[in-house]
């Protein structure tokens, strides 16, 4: 019954982690929070975390996916009975973050049809957004789209729909953001916003933006989730580890940076320099893009391609969550697949109404100033995954030894950047996400009024 597919060849598998790894991670979230932690200094965290931070547990999660041959809740007690609590945490972080990503792609669903349907000035409008979240009723009508077409593409296999998309559609996206975004650019006014995009300000320095921009990092390439333990099970035992990693993450820095480009210069050019727009949240997107499509003229036809793509793009990121928390389920506890497929794709519907309900009925429900929404997202990025990420270079360098990824790696070929991943996993990652979670309650316990 749970017979393991395996990608057919490496470039299968780097497209399909490509796939989980771009996202609304990339179109939706980056975006909003460069903007609101200050640009040029955001980026630079966040490259700088991507390049040492991210690497490393994107080949250490790789490898022990690989070298077990299982998902995460079973590959961590495969390793060591004590720390298999890990893969409780790596499946219960997707089960979190699943619910609300089928909420922001039923967004992007509604957007699509505006769109489709000849609705572009209404969706430029500067309401279209805030009475969408005001209307349970339709959020809830595309929540439900999107989570079951989630459930019918993993209903029939990881590789067939996944791999097919990242081959066609994705190039096609990164196309149509490449010319978005040189319109973008070159709106009047937009420079202010290249400037506050690519030039750090330290005047923007918060303890806040750096722990966003580790929650970012681990969210965008879909680490500390156990995502990619399970397409490292998946991994055919000779294709190389690191330069898979390394093509991953180009790629998705890559999409995230050209997102920001569609948007912030766009937010500047249409406020007249205001830069209150830059703190809207997760609005960011949908409030700003629409009014660029309606400046470019033609947006119907720029409009639909768009929003169709990034819901693609959404749809193979919230595959690749959806089937952690199966593939982990399955292995551990045997139980049938499609089953246990439905089984998710219903609670995550489920678990997905009360972010819905939180900018309408529930808008009471807040903590800090945060709406459902956020706090799901921020337990998950700024808490949960953090603390999985410590733990798992705890669990890596001092139980079961760096050797164990040493050996798993160079299987394939040789290991180049061992000194870095060695030290990173021993020292600088472990001392770094203290340090950010200790600062930030701290920081947090000041502010926060409950
Ligand atoms: N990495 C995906 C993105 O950037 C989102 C994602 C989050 C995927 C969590 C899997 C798990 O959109």
């Amino acid at each position: 019954m749970n017979k393991r597919d395996t990608f057919s060849t490496g470039l299968g598998f780097v497209l399909a982690a490509a796939g989980s790894a771009v996202g609304l991670g990339n179109i939706w979230r980056f975006p909003y929070l460069v903007a609101k932690y200050g640009g040029g200094l955001f980026l630079v965290f966040y490259i700088l975390l991507v390049l040492t931070f991210g690497y490393t547990l994107m080949v250490a999660e790789n490898a022990i996916g690989r070298k077990t041959g299982k998902s995460a809740l079973c590959a961590f007690g495969e390793l060591s009975k004590k720390w298999a609590f890990l893969g409780i945490i790596a499946t219960i972080i997707p089960m979190i973050i699943q619910p609300y990503y089928n909420v922001i792609g039923g967004w992007v669903i509604k957007y699509a049809l505006t769109f489709v349907t000849g609705g572009h000035s209404a969706a430029a409008g500067d309401n279209f957004f805030n009475e969408m979240l005001a209307s349970p009723r339709q959020q809830l009508l595309f929540q439900f789209i999107f989570s079951a077409v989630t459930t019918i593409v993993i209903l029939r296999g990881v590789q067939k729909g996944v791999e097919k998309f990242s081959t066609v559609l994705m190039p096609m996206l990164i196309l149509l953001a490449i010319i978005v975004a040189i319109y973008s650019v070159t709106l009047p006014g937009a420079t202010i916003g290249l400037r506050y995009l690519f030039i750090p300000d330290f005047s923007h320095f918060s303890v806040a933006g750096i722990l966003g921009a580790l929650g970012q990092m681990f969210y965008s390439l879909s680490l500390a989730m156990g995502i990619m333990v399970a397409y490292g099970s998946y991994l055919p035992k000779n294709s190389d580890l690191e330069k898979n990693v390394s093509r991953i993450e180009i790629f998705d820095t890559g999409i995230a940076l050209l997102a920001s480009l569609m948007i912030i210069p766009a937010v500047f050019a249409f406020s007249g320099g205001d830069e209150t727009a830059l703190g809207a949240g997760p609005g960011l997107m949908f409030v700003t893009l629409p009014k660029v499509f309606e400046s470019m003229g033609m947006s119907t036809v720029i409009g639909s391609v768009f929003f169709i793509l990034v819901l693609l793009a959404a749809l193979t990121s919230s595959i690749s969550i959806m089937e952690a928390i199966v593939s982990s389920l399955c292995d551990k506890f045997g139980w049938d697949r499609k089953k246990t497929t439905i089984g998710a794709g219903i609670g995550s519907f489920l678990v997905g109404i009360p972010p819905i309900l939180g900018y309408s009925t529930w808008s009471g429900v807040t903590i800090g100033g945060m709406s459902i929404l956020d706090m799901m997202d921020f337990i998950t990025n700024s808490v949960l995954m953090p603390i999985l990420a410590l733990l798992t270079c705890i669990f890596i360098a001092y139980v079961i030894g760096v050797s164990v990824i040493h050996k798993e790696v160079e299987q394939s070929s040789a290991f180049k950047r061992k000194k870095l991943f060695d030290v990173m996993i021993k020292y600088i990652a472990p001392v770094f996400i203290v340090a950010i979670l200790v600062s930030s309650i701290l920081s947090a316990l000041g502010v926060i009024q409950f």
